[in-house]
């Protein structure tokens, strides 16, 4: 079971992860954070659960984690300006990908628009949701699975999936990971805040196929030309140049990247 009195002990933020809420087991963090009350949640709560019975992850799927082996919660942010949501996606994944490269010495990449792979295996995987009161932003969720010490996957997961514990041969534990990336991930959101362009060049150096040629699939369809993926730009979206040099940016929903 994960420890909160340790975790909190862990826990060197200022106002990220301070408002906690904790369950055994609930059907996704995502749904929970979204559905709370607008008057009773703060920026940079955390909901984090042991066992999410209903993960939700992109594009309809399912995200499943074993009980009390992975950390799976959600963020709830509260900017104040409706927009570049994917750049806040992204330096939330740096932020997770640099302490998992520190802590357990493995190279993870990030790949677009917002997982985390490791030997080429998804190790963690982002889902981010809006909410907005009528035409105003009302809070941003950022919800993040990661595998921890699970060290078996079924079906097709067991070649696409890995965990820092198949990855290093050892367990983690799950408090210090989880107070450690809370840590850098209000760092990276102060920066993403203060529209910082050295944020942005961190990220595209950590994405997968920066700088290559590469096939893109735009609305589920594969584009015949080639293009060059030039990565993110401070507006959060995929920038890419083609062979006649035109270069087109994508919004992260049309957009897969196929390396
Ligand atoms: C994906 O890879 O498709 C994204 C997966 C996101 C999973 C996390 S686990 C915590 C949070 N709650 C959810 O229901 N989903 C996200």
């Amino acid at each position: 079971m994960f420890d909160t009195e340790l975790f909190e002990k862990h826990l060197a933020t200022s106002w990220l992860g301070r408002s906690f809420y904790f369950f055994e087991e609930l059907p996704s963090t995502n749904s929970y954070a979204k559905q709370l009350n607008g008057e009773s949640v703060y920026h940079g709560a955390l909901v984090l659960t042991d066992h999410q019975t209903g993960g939700r992850g992109q594009y309809d799927r399912k995200w499943k984690a074993e009980p009390g082996k992975n950390l799976t919660f959600s963020l709830v942010f509260e900017p104040q300006k409706a927009e570049r949501f994917t750049l806040l996606t992204l330096a939330c994944a740096l932020a997770v990908s640099e302490i998992v490269n520190s802590c357990a010495e493995v190279e993870t990449k990030l790949k677009w628009p917002n997982d985390i792979l490791c030997d080429n295996k998804k190790l963690c995987g982002i889902l981010t949701e809006t909410q907005f009161y009528g035409n105003r932003l009302d809070r941003v969720v950022v919800g993040i699975g990661l595998n921890v010490n699970q060290t078996k996957f079924d079906g097709e997961l067991s070649a696409k999936a890995t965990s820092l514990c198949n990855e290093c041969g050892e367990a983690f534990s799950r408090e210090k990971v989880m107070a450690d990336i809370l840590q850098k991930i209000e760092y990276r959101y102060r920066l993403w805040n203060q529209f910082n362009t050295d944020l942005v060049k961190q990220i595209n150096r950590a994405l997968i196929g920066f700088g290559q040629w590469t096939h893109l699939e735009v609305n589920n369809e594969k584009l015949e030309e080639e293009y060059k993926f030039l990565g993110v730009n401070e507006a959060g979206s995929l920038i890419a140049l083609n062979k006649d040099f035109d270069i087109r940016t994508f919004s992260h929903e049309q957009v897969r990247v196929n390396i």
